[in-house]
C-alpha cells in the first residue's frame, strides 16, 4: 500500500473518461485487463480477490467500475462492481456474490491468480462525501456484498476527518457471512497508517438475521427502536447531526428511506449535498 493521495472528484472523472475514450467501444485492449492477485473464498457463495491496478486507473472511495471476463465467444461479459479498496491502495480489490447460474459469477467463481479480469476504466457511484453535508456522525448501513464500497471507504482518512465517529452496520444473515467485514475491520485497525483513527472512530456493528449470535436482528429494527443508537450511547438519529450512507437489496434501501424520510433527512447529490445516500448493491430481488 502506497500514496495516500487523494485527486478531487473532477480531476478523477477527467481522468477516467480520457481512458474511455482511448479504448473502442465494447473492446477489451490490454488496458482494460488487470492480473488477479489474490483470492478468498468466504462462504461457498461468498468471495473476494484482488488486482493490480494500472498505474492511471483512478476513482474515489466508495465508487464501482464494471468488471467482467471473456466468454466461450469471445464477448465481455461485464457487471457493476464496487471497488472494495480504498483509493489510496495500489491494488485493486473486490467482493463478490456467487450467483449459481448468473453470466458472470458462475464463471468469476473459478478465478485463480495470474487469470486476467476486464476492468474497464471509468468509475461512478453515489456513495460519495461531496453529497453529504457536514455532521458529526456518519451511519454507513450494508447488507450482503453492499459491504463493498464501505470496505474502501473506511480505509479512506477522508471520512475520519470529515467525520468525529462512523458507525458501520453490516447485515447478514449468517455469522459466515461477515467473515470479509471482519476481516477488513480487523487489518484496518491494526494498519500502521490509519489503524489509530480507525481504533478510535470507527464503531463496527455486524449482526445476523438467520442464527443466534452476539447482535440480531435486520438493520430495518435496529434503526426503528433505537437500539442500535443505545447500544453504542448514542441519541436517536437526528439529522442535524448524522449522515448516512445505504448499500443493500432495492427492499432495504427503500425501507431505510422510509424510516430517514419520516424524520426529515433529507436525500443528498452533488449539486445539493444532504443528509444520506443510496446505492443498490445490486439489481433484482437477490438470491
Ligand atoms: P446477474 O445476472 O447479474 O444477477 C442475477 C441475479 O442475482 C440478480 O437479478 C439478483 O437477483 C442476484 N444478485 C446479483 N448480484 C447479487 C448480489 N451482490 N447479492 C445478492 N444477489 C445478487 N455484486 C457483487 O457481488 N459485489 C459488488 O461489489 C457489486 N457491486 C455492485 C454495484 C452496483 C452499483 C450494482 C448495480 C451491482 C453490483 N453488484 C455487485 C451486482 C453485480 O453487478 C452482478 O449482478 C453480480 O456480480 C452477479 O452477476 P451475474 O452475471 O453472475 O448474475
Ligand atoms: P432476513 O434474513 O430477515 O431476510 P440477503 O442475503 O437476502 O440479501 O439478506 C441480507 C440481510 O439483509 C439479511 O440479514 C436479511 O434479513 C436482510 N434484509 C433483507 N431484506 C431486508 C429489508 N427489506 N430490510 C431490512 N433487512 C433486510
Amino acid at each position: 500500500m502506497t500514496q495516500l493521495q487523494n485527486p478531487s472528484p473532477l480531476a478523477a472523472l477527467d481522468q477516467a473518461n480520457k481512458s474511455l475514450a482511448s479504448h473502442p467501444k465494447g473492446g477489451i485492449s490490454a488496458p482494460d485487463q488487470v492480473t488477479v492477485t489474490a483470492v478468498t473464498h468466504w462462504t461457498d457463495k461468498l468471495f473476494s480477490f484482488q488486482t493490480d491496478r494500472p498505474p492511471d486507473f483512478r476513482f474515489q472511495s466508495g465508487e464501482f467500475a464494471m468488471i467482467g471476463l471473456v466468454d466461450d465467444e469471445g464477448k465481455a461479459v461485464t457487471r457493476a462492481y464496487s471497488i472494495a479498496s480504498p483509493h489510496w491502495d495500489d491494488h485493486l480489490e473486490f467482493y463478490s456474490i456467487i450467483v449459481p447460474d448468473g453470466p458472470l459469477t458462475s464463471r468469476l467463481r473459478h478465478v485463480q491468480i495470474g487469470d486476467k479480469i476486464i476492468l474497464r476504466p471509468k468509475t461512478t457511484g453515489t456513495l460519495g462525501l461531496a453529497r453529504l453535508r457536514d455532521g458529526q456522525r456518519l451511519y454507513l448501513l450494508a447488507t450482503g456484498t453492499g459491504f463493498a464500497p464501505f470496505a474502501a471507504l473506511i480505509r479512506d482518512p477522508e471520512i475520519y476527518e470529515r467525520f468525529e465517529q462512523v458507525i458501520l452496520v453490516h447485515g447478514c444473515r449468517t455469522i459466515a457471512e461477515l467473515g470479509y467485514s471482519q476481516k477488513i475491520v480487523a487489518d484496518s485497525r491494526a494498519h500502521p497508517l490509519i489503524g489509530e483513527m480507525v481504533t478510535r472512530q470507527l464503531h463496527y456493528v455486524p449482526s445476523v438475521t438467520r442464527e443466534n449470535f452476539t447482535q440480531t436482528g435486520r438493520i430495518t429494527t435496529l434503526l426503528a427502536d433505537g437500539k442500535l443508537a443505545s447500544s453504542l450511547s448514542l441519541p436517536p438519529l437526528d439529522p442535524a447531526f448524522d449522515r448516512i450512507m445505504i448499500c443493500g437489496s432495492i427492499g432495504l434501501n427503500q425501507d431505510i428511506a422510509a424510516q430517514l424520510l419520516e424524520k426529515n433527512f433529507h436525500e443528498g447529490n452533488l449539486s445539493s449535498p444532504g443528509d444520506y445516500v443510496i446505492e443498490r448493491a445490486f439489481v433484482g430481488d437477490g438470491i
